[in-house]
């Protein structure tokens, strides 16, 4: 099996990730943060571990890292934590259903209001789109920092300081860049990310990061093991965001896998460009194949492409009878189709173990695949 679907989840993951995960539950590991016992007080070390690695990593406070289920979860408690009725809302083209989906909910419900930022023909949004498009209600800004769909990367520095001369929060959507690209230099007031992508984690990890100054309101009120006299929900971070017993074993793992992504961070980008690249040019000669995104932009890891007369379902089935995992349709982005003016694509995305061979291979699969229909 040839794995190529590193955008929705990392495959393989640095071996040392399932080995922490196994020790935590093949040991006594206690709730973390909820005893003064032995077992318990070694959890807390692992969570404390793995916050102040992510915390050192994206240039944060640890208390400024929420651990959340997943990105979606953490996008979540962004959007529905921080905006009020009659905002309005700055979002991108290439968003994802997980940014867009609760900020159309709080439109359809009349709460607020939403604009969607002007991309040049190449996906690039130029600063002063941001310009153009901020209203006196606007209260946030929400960019998507690479499109799963394209892999195009956005210029997220210069979007934020760009929103950031209206004096306007930014919550970066780094679903497709965290532990590939380097987050902290970008000025981003909020950074929602999972752990189970580029930072090479389980599923079931995600983070918030959260600046200096941001307030949320919790979406998730109980039990944090502090200030338990009180019932009302504490309002010291991280407790404030994480209530509930933490998925321990999985952040284990999750502390492997950050250690991992920080080591070899700008080796990984590079090796990851490159196989993208080889791709792109590969299926790009190929006759009838259609290639989307500029290949002159930015971009990761992650490609869509479409095969002459085949529905992208078809195609991607197709692959996976001949031994590759890639993914066909919307790719939970619709407004980045209408924005390319496709039904649907198949995506390829690569890992930190991909291998030149495997690109070759799926290159070749896909030219099999237009031969025989030819015939
Ligand atoms: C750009 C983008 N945002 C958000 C998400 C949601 O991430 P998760 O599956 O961790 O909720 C994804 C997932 O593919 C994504 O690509």
């Amino acid at each position: 099996m040839i794995y190529l679907d590193n955008a929705a989840t990392s495959w393989p993951k640095p071996p040392q990730v399932a080995r922490a995960m196994a020790g935590v539950l093949n040991q006594p590991f206690g709730n973390p943060g909820r005893g003064g016992h032995s077992a318990s007080l070694r959890s807390g070390r692992t969570v404390d571990a793995c916050r102040e690695t992510l915390a050192e990593y994206l240039g944060a406070a640890p208390e400024r890292i929420i651990f959340t289920l997943n990105c979606t979860d953490a996008l979540n408690m962004a959007i529905r934590g921080s905006l009020r009725r009659g905002d309005h809302v700055l979002v991108t083209h290439d968003a994802h259903n997980a940014v867009m989906r609760p900020l159309a909910g709080l439109e359809q419900r009349g709460e607020i209001t939403l604009s969607v930022l002007r991309a040049g023909p190449d996906g690039i949004i130029p600063p002063e789109a941001i310009d153009e498009a901020v209203q006196p209600a606007t209260s946030l800004c929400v960019l998507t920092h690479a499109s799963n769909v394209t892999g195009t990367l956005q210029d997220a520095r210069a979007l934020t300081a760009a929103a950031h001369r209206f004096g306007l929060p930014v919550l970066l959507d780094a679903a497709q860049t965290a532990g590939i690209e380097d987050l902290r230099g970008i000025g981003a007031d909020m950074i929602a990310m999972p752990g189970h992508k580029g930072l090479l984690g389980p599923m079931g990890t995600g983070v918030l990061c959260l600046g200096e100054h941001v307030e949320l309101r919790p979406l998730r009120e109980g039990g944090t093991g502090s200030a338990s006299e009180s019932v009302h929900q504490p309002e010291m971070l991280p407790d404030r965001l994480e209530s509930g017993t933490l998925q321990l074993p999985v952040l284990a793992g999750l502390l492997q896998g950050v250690r991992f992504a920080r080591a070899n961070g700008s080796a990984i980008r590079e090796y990851e460009n490159y196989l993208i690249n080889l791709l792109r040019k590969r299926l790009a000669a190929l006759p009838g194949v259609t290639v989307y995104g500029s290949a002159d932009a930015p971009h990761v890891g992650v490609l869509s492409f479409n095969l002459p007369g085949m529905e992208c379902a078809e195609a991607a089935d197709r692959l996976d009878a001949l031994g590759f995992c890639l993914r066909g349709g919307l790719h939970c982005a619709p407004c980045m189709h209408r924005w390319l003016g496709t039904q649907g694509t198949v995506r390829a995305s690569v890992g930190p173990y991909s291998t030149e061979a495997e690109i070759n291979a799926l290159a070749d699969a896909v030219a099999k695949i237009l031969k025989e229909r030819e015939s």
